[in-house]
């Protein structure tokens, strides 16, 4: 079999390219032509490079992982993100039906309007706030015309690898007293580990049932505010050994409305993960997991 890994450079796609490693070939490309020896085209701003580069490989499964992810910095670039988030997918979506291939797609909990307080189901009402909500949206809708598709949405997506949240919160901590974070986001922070783990696992299963094609939520478990995680992140690194200068009790709430940004962010990024772990038989482990184990990486290795 063989698998064709689009942004394989990003947080997701790097941990893809570990998971599928055992499901088959690999062909994975990042942003730069050069970088393979086929030159083949991993650009999602040049589609009929994108093109090319579907029909000389010919595989059995593409995997997009690139996309526009800079949400504010989309808000002034909206053609540029409209290209990479929707009309790119749709150009793969085109080439894996015509091939026969299966599509595996990635999009996020801002294709809602962050209402309410009830985690998000696949089947509720769409309302992106933001260009990168709205063309992540019209992302989904151009890989579901394939019809061998998997959509997974996530939210809050970590890595040991690149710089991330918890990274950030580890940085301040160490230079000031006291941290101010927003506790009016609720969501769950989720490994690109995770997601790759789960994306091996569901794309086996629907290679051989294909009925389970289709749009999934895809999350760790639980839930938390960015402040709670923010707190967590210290008190862990504080028990793994890190000289802080501001402890948990120094990280202090505040709400979004205090913190303007270009792109509004939900409020409630809480996404319900019943039907992917009925599908699949997975089991999404708790949030504090995950990052417990990122930590221990990035202590291993400062
Ligand atoms: N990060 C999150 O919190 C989050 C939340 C919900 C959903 N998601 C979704 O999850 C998926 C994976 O995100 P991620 O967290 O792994 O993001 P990421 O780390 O920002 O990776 C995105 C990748 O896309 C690449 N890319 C950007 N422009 C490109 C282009 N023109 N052609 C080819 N590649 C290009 C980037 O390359 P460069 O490094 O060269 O720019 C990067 O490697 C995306 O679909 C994203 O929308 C992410």
């Amino acid at each position: 079999m063989k698998l064709l890994l689009l942004g394989c450079d990003g947080q997701v796609g790097w941990e893809l390219q570990r998971a599928l490693s055992v499901l088959g070939e690999v062909v994975a490309l990042g942003r730069h032509t050069t970088a393979n020896p086929g030159q083949l085209c991993g650009d999602l701003s040049h589609l009929a490079g994108l093109v090319d580069t579907v029909r000389r490989v010919k595989p059995d499964v593409i995997v997009n992982a690139a996309a526009h992810t800079a949400v504010d910095k989309a808000e002034s670039e909206p053609e540029l993100a409209r290209t990479l988030n929707a009309l790119a997918p749709g150009v793969l979506a085109t080439e894996a039906e015509k091939l026969g291939a299966w599509l595996v797609h990635y999009s996020t909990d801002y294709v809602f309007d962050g209402s309410g307080t009830q985690p998000w189901r696949e089947t509720d009402v769409t309302g992106p706030l933001s260009v990168y909500g709205q063309t992540k949206l019209e992302g989904e809708q151009a890989v579901a015309t394939c019809d061998k598709h998997l959509i997974f949405r996530t939210s809050w997506v970590y890595a040991a690898r690149g710089g991330n949240f918890a990274k950030t919160m580890l940085r301040l901590a160490g230079e000031r007293e006291t941290l101010t974070v927003i506790n009016d986001q609720i969501g769950a922070p989720t490994s690109a580990e995770l997601l790759a783990d789960v994306t091996a696992h569901a794309l086996r299963a629907a290679m051989s049932q294909p009925e389970l094609a289709g749009l999934y939520h895809c999350v760790a478990g639980g839930e938390t505010s960015w402040h709670g995680y923010a707190r967590y992140v210290i008190e862990q690194a504080q028990a793994l050994g890190w000289t802080l200068k501001a402890g948990p009790e120094q990280v202090m709430p505040t709400p979004t409305a205090s913190y303007p940004t270009p792109a509004p962010r939900p409020l409630n990024s809480r996404l319900d993960t019943t039907r992917l772990q009925a599908a699949f038989g997975l089991t999404l482990p708790p949030w504090q997991q995950g990052v417990t184990r990122m930590l221990t990486e990035i202590t291993a290795k400062p």
